[in-house]
């Protein structure tokens, strides 16, 4: 597996829309092979293709639905409950709850900037998986906030475009990163 460089704003890449993949070959595993590497060195909780420079409508996240829980079990020695890995191909989003939420967003293509961000609290998603097959996904939370960002990655929009606020962090204010 190889690390993909990440590209950043100004990147002209990442203002346009991705195109659709038809192709489910040996080149496509290995892409999201490396990805899944890339955005675990990183670290983020999401990678979308055009951001290591790839046209392409395919994004992956990983996140663990509750940190708290990840410290606690860490504290009492015993394992984590596991990330949950998702790989995204052509996806849309084909439900979104009424209720939205607002949470502080930063991206690994915006550096040294983060924001407030509304987001539906869930939404439901059709795509391809990594071989092709069509799946469904329901998410809430911070997951489906996640889906959100990645989605809007392969139509070119960035989070800094819905920002009700956008800012500078503190040293200790943390954001995920995607
Ligand atoms: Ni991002």
């Amino acid at each position: 597996m190889t690390l993909r460089p990440i590209v950043t704003l100004p990147e002209p890449i990442l203002r346009r829309k991705a195109k659709p993949i038809t192709t489910f070959d040996k080149d496509l595993q290995i892409l999201i092979d490396d990805m899944i590497e890339t955005m675990r060195d990183a670290p983020g909780v999401g990678l979308a293709a055009p951001q290591i420079n790839i046209s392409q409508q395919l994004a992956i996240i990983e996140y663990t639905e509750d940190e708290e829980s990840e410290e606690e079990a860490e504290a009492q020695g015993v394992p984590p409950k596991p990330k949950k890995l998702y790989v995204i191909i052509n996806p849309e989003i084909i439900k979104v709850s009424e209720e939205k939420v607002s949470g502080v967003e930063g991206c690994l293509s915006i550096p040294g900037l983060i924001g407030d961000v509304e987001r539906h609290e869930a939404i439901q998603v059709k795509a391809l998986n990594r071989h092709g097959n069509p799946v469904k996904i329901k998410v809430n939370g911070w997951m489906a906030r996640i889906f959100q960002h990645e989605i809007d990655h392969l139509h070119g929009v960035l989070f800094t475009d819905h920002a009700t606020r956008v800012w500078k962090p503190a040293p200790d204010e943390e954001a995920p990163l995607d």
